[in-house]
């Protein structure tokens, strides 16, 4: 028997664009608001969606879907605001690199991103490349990352990662730059790559004297706690609001320039406590970036957040029993595009 909460693909009739943009749009802004022409398919176009049949919009890659590789079945899915982190475990023998790296993210986390915000073939941009999880990513997708990585350390493993996990030779079809994503970005021509996804350091809560969690994690064990000790570390910026600024200045809004007109950009970020403040780097990312100036005519536009949560992680009693003090087991991933900005000239 059907589930009652489950709506088949096949039996709902898949609004139009134009549908879709007056059902969301209409209720959130008050009045209906003219979208981008670009985006919106002709009369014609349209017209002929309604004629589609509803098994070729589940089962089939629309001709016009021009962003990624995917059926009508498998888009929706990756639209939803939320979803579970995986990953491999840290037995597994394809961890062992990831796992002396202190703050990496899931490849496979990211390879959904990269399913979704590219097709087969198109370039990813990675700033703060870590020990190369997009890369990895990129190499199982058949996508061609560009990975930047200030500490020679974690350059050198990435490298290392593609060549032992994926296959020998691959690290070869990407590029690898071991330098300040800084000056970096700034060699870049405008409108160069089809998607940015990154972690960022979180301000330099990696220095703060090693919590509970943390000394019986890593210092036992004897792994690094910190990204590196050079003054172009980002995580070693001293200032929450110096912090803020130089990575939304320097290195995001160029992120914006030099990806495509109307290609996205993922930025996987968590809030964090600094001693018993808690700072939501998550919102003050957003308020800094939203319709933020990128060149020609384009500013980034927030398309959405999702939640990844972290339901393996293990509860500490951090206030308990006296005060509220969360164990924080999420991580947001903000979503923006580099849009047309109103009334800029064609
Ligand atoms: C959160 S980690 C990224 C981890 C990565 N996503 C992974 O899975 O391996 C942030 C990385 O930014 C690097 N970093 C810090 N400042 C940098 C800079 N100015 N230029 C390039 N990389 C930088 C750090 O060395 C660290 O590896």
């Amino acid at each position: 028997m059907a589930r009652k909460n489950v709506v088949r693909l096949d039996e709902i009739n898949i609004p139009t664009q134009v549908e879709l943009l007056d059902i969301y749009i209409y209720p959130l802004e008050g009045g209906l608001l003219q979208p981008d022409s670009a985006d919106i398919p002709s009369e014609e176009e349209s017209s002929n969606d309604a004629q589609a049949e509803s098994e070729d919009v589940v089962q089939t890659v629309d001709p016009r879907n021009s962003l990624n590789d995917l059926t009508g079945k498998e888009w929706l899915p990756e639209t939803k605001s939320f979803f579970f982190q995986k990953g491999l475990g840290a037995k597994h023998p394809h961890a062992q690199i990831e796992r002396l790296h202190p703050a990496p993210y899931s490849f496979q986390d990211i390879g959904r991103l990269i399913l979704f915000f590219t097709k087969k073939g198109n370039s990813v941009l990675d700033p703060f490349g870590g020990v190369g999880s997009t890369a990895k990513a990129c190499a199982l997708n058949g996508r061609i990352c560009t990975s930047i990585e200030l500490s020679q350390e974690w350059h050198e493993l990435s490298i290392k990662r593609l060549e032992t996990e994926v296959s020998e030779g691959s690290s070869s079809e990407h590029s690898f730059i071991n330098a300040d994503c800084i000056p970096t970005l700034k060699t870049f021509a405008d409108n160069t790559f089809n998607f940015m996804v990154t972690s960022p350091p979180y301000w330099a809560i990696l220095n703060k004297k090693a919590d509970h969690k943390v000394k019986k994690g890593r210092v036992e064990q004897n792994l690094a706690t910190n990204y590196s000790s050079s003054e172009k570390d980002l995580g070693n910026i001293e200032r929450y609001e110096d912090f803020l600024e130089t990575l939304v200045q320097d290195v995001f809004k160029e992120c914006g320039r030099v990806i495509k007109e109307k290609r996205y950009m993922c930025l996987v970020v968590s809030d964090f406590r600094n001693k018993s403040e808690f700072i939501s780097f998550h919102s003050d990312l957003i308020q800094r970036l939203s319709h933020i100036d990128v060149g020609n005519g384009y500013e980034l536009t927030l398309q959405g957040v999702k939640i990844l949560a972290q339901n393996h992680k293990s509860l500490l009693p951090y206030g308990y029993p006296f005060a509220y003090v969360e164990n924080i087991h999420h991580q947001y991933i903000l979503i923006f595009r580099k849009t047309k900005k109103k009334g800029a000239a064609k």
